[in-house]
């Protein structure tokens, strides 16, 4: 079932040509099915996933393939390039292109909770760009972009499913990127769904109760069963398995995150219906005047979840992959960080820009 994306990143090689045409007028190209304005794109087979071509930086500095790039983003949902050498300034311009909150001031994620995790996210901030966090597992040496030395590790040892940001802001982040800078030899792969797919796979009864639905979100993780769809229930193990990043955080008071409809109405590209559920941060899912939680709800988002396994695609990182994914479209989860083989260093940066638009269910609803 997994796309095999490291066969592509090898065929595309070849072909990555630099984009030397853009002189304000966008010579449409037209590769392999797909027509973007100036951009060199290869989509991945299935539902989602485009390797691009066109080099970064000569995206980023030509102002006629902005629009091109919103466009393949909106189209596909997730855009990678390969072999890129990028200073954390590249990855910014890059970023600021997508929808975002450019205001003065703007949180850009995660935050977390002060005394929970909020100080670890802090301590891996690359100083002079904060909105760069640095993740991975292995020992990082000093002089990383001025990140102090240290034992960083930000995995779980289980999966756990879920969007960025969504439980924790009003207007979640809509894009991640995740630049890769080294590898372990063994372990470390990221996977991805399809949320519009899950949407489209709930049956009549099913779209009744999420159709209209309000889910509020905690910022507090809970321990979570090794399938990622779910967390434990009531009477299973209880061992906290969050990981380290969280493991402080875990069996205190819940802290209150943000409430959004369940099912967002994507804005832009093909308007889809998406349903980025994240059981690790779920706390009620109120319909009608009715309130799902604890058991009852883990268990239902864990069935419609599951289905989105028909849309699954494991991404195995080479150095210099620079991906970027749509929060309202897309769900991902790390795979499981026990099986690191101990030498070497995974480290990747990643950005998430604050977001500018909140999630928006169905018209037909009265909220
Ligand atoms: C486009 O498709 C053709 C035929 O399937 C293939 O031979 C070619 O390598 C593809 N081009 C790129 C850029 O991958
Ligand atoms: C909630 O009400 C809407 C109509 O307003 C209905 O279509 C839907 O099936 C109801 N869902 C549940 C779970 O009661």
């Amino acid at each position: 079932m997994a796309a095999i994306i490291r066969v592509l990143g090898l065929a595309l090689a070849v072909h990555a040509a630099r984009s030397d045409t853009c002189d304000g007028t966008c010579d449409a190209r037209t590769i392999n099915g797909s027509a973007a304005c100036g951009l060199e794109l290869l989509p991945w087979d299935g539902s989602f996933g485009a390797t691009v071509a066109t080099p970064m930086r000569d995206i980023v500095d030509a102002p006629c393939l902005h629009d091109a790039v919103r466009a393949a983003f909106a189209a596909h949902r997730l855009l990678r390039w390969s072999g890129e050498a990028l200073a954390p300034d590249d990855e910014l311009a890059f970023m600021k292109l997508l929808p975002h909150d450019g205001s003065p001031g703007a949180a850009h994620g995660p935050q977390g909770v002060a005394g929970v995790d909020a100080e670890k996210y802090a301590r891996w901030r690359v100083p002079a760009r904060d909105e760069i966090l640095l993740q991975g597992e292995g020992f990082v040496p000093a002089g990383h972009h001025g990140v102090p030395e240290g034992h960083l590790s930000s995995g779980k040892p289980i999966k756990e499913w879920h969007t960025d940001g969504h439980y924790e802001a009003r207007e979640p982040s809509i894009a991640t990127s995740m630049y890769c800078v080294s590898v372990k030899p063994v372990g470390g792969d990221t996977l991805f769904m399809d949320a519009r797919v899950i949407y489209d796979e709930l049956d009549d009864a099913e779209r009744g109760v999420f159709d209209c639905a309000d889910i509020e979100y905690s910022r507090s993780p809970v321990s979570m069963h090794s399938s990622g769809y779910r967390a434990l229930l009531e009477g299973e193990s209880a061992a906290s398995n969050v990981g380290s990043l969280y493991a402080e955080g875990a069996g205190r008071a819940r802290a209150p995150g943000a409430t959004h409809p369940a099912v967002w109405v994507l804005p832009d590209g093909d308007g889809r219906r998406s349903l980025p559920l994240a059981p690790m941060w779920i706390d009620k899912l109120n319909i009608n005047g009715t309130t799902l939680a604890g058991d009852e709800l883990q268990l239902l988002v864990a069935k419609v979840l599951a289905r989105g396994e028909r849309s699954l695609k494991t991404y195995a990182w080479t150095p210099g992959d620079f991906v970027v994914w749509d929060n309202r479209a897309l769900l991902h989860s790390a795979t499981p960080n026990d099986g690191f083989s101990p030498e070497g260093l995974r480290l990747l940066h990643r950005i998430r820009l604050a977001g500018n638009l909140a999630p928006v269910g169905p018209d037909t609803c009265a909220r």
